[in-house]
């Protein structure tokens, strides 16, 4: 297999054939994935919430978002790996969007950026797009707006909204933008979106007109508690197998069983004996 690029997924795009993408955030994660074949791995600001337990994407930091880059670009040989720009790390100057964009690629191995918004973010798009890094834009929910939205609700229900958020689409991909994640919208704005733009989109609630899906690991895999999305769709189960697995470790230690035979190391032949003699045994 071959290490996938953009042009992979335009390739993808034009031929019809579709897009997959998964959240990861570790070496072993990402190199499961990268096994099966998934086109891109995004390191997503998610991880805030589903690995380091916080209620929202606003406090991740870089140093979060590099570290749990480098991991997965460890892990990954062929998938294409996007890292998310956490939240003020490039809505505060087109400077700082450009030097943290950069840190993602050099420090964190990613192949490409991606940062939420539209209109308002086009200036960062240009110029992270200008110092050479392919960057995807996120429109419709973006999560670190949660504030201003007031929750995560489906945008895009009114015709003004709509229009803008096609908008928003069309700005970001004059900006330079490689891809565009359509996020909590209705699937008929997916999908003139995605038929009006030459550059792929990748949905996540937005129905299956996109181009690609991206879903968060932990939600596909089961591993969440709580609230499910509507647009989730858990493909396994992991916290049962995890919790089988983990209440047969607790049983088997507690009763003596394991470790077993198989599991045990033992002083070769003639040890035994040499120990005795010395009175150690
Ligand atoms: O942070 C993330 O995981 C994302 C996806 C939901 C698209 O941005």
């Amino acid at each position: 297999m071959m290490k996938k690029t953009i042009a992979t997924l335009l390739a993808k795009k034009q031929s019809g054939e579709k897009i997959t993408m998964l959240t990861a955030y570790d070496y072993t994660t990402a190199k499961i994935m990268d096994e099966c074949g998934v086109d891109s791995i995004l390191v997503g600001d998610s991880l805030g919430m589903v690995m380091l337990g916080y209620e929202n994407t606003l406090p991740v930091t870089m140093e979060d978002m590099v570290r749990h880059t480098a991991a997965v670009a460890r892990g990954a040989k062929d998938a294409w790996i996007v890292a998310d720009m956490p939240f003020m790390s490039y809505q505060t100057s087109v400077q700082d969007a450009v030097y943290n964009a950069g840190r993602l690629i050099k420090e964190g191995g990613a192949q490409a950026v991606k940062l939420e918004g539209g209109a308002e973010v086009c200036e960062q798009i240009r110029a992270i797009v200008n110092a050479a890094i392919p960057t995807v834009a996120h429109v419709g929910l973006t999560p670190q707006s949660v504030n201003a939205f007031g929750g995560y609700k489906v945008q895009g229900k009114t015709l003004a909204e709509a229009k803008r958020i096609l908008l928003d689409a069309m700005k970001v991909q004059e900006a330079g933008a490689c891809a565009v994640v359509l996020e909590g919208i209705p699937a008929q704005l997916a999908n003139v979106i995605t038929q009006g733009l030459t550059i792929p989109t990748i949905g996540i609630g937005a129905g299956n007109g996109c181009d690609g899906q991206v879903l968060v690991y932990q939600d596909m895999m089961g591993l969440n508690d709580g609230h499910v999305p509507k647009f989730v769709k858990q493909f396994a189960d992991l916290k049962t197998a995890m919790k089988q697995g983990i209440e047969a470790y607790i049983q088997e230690t507690q009763e003596g069983t394991f470790p077993a035979e198989e599991q045990t190391y033992r002083f070769p032949d003639g040890v035994i004996d040499m120990l005795k003699m010395e009175g150690l045994l």
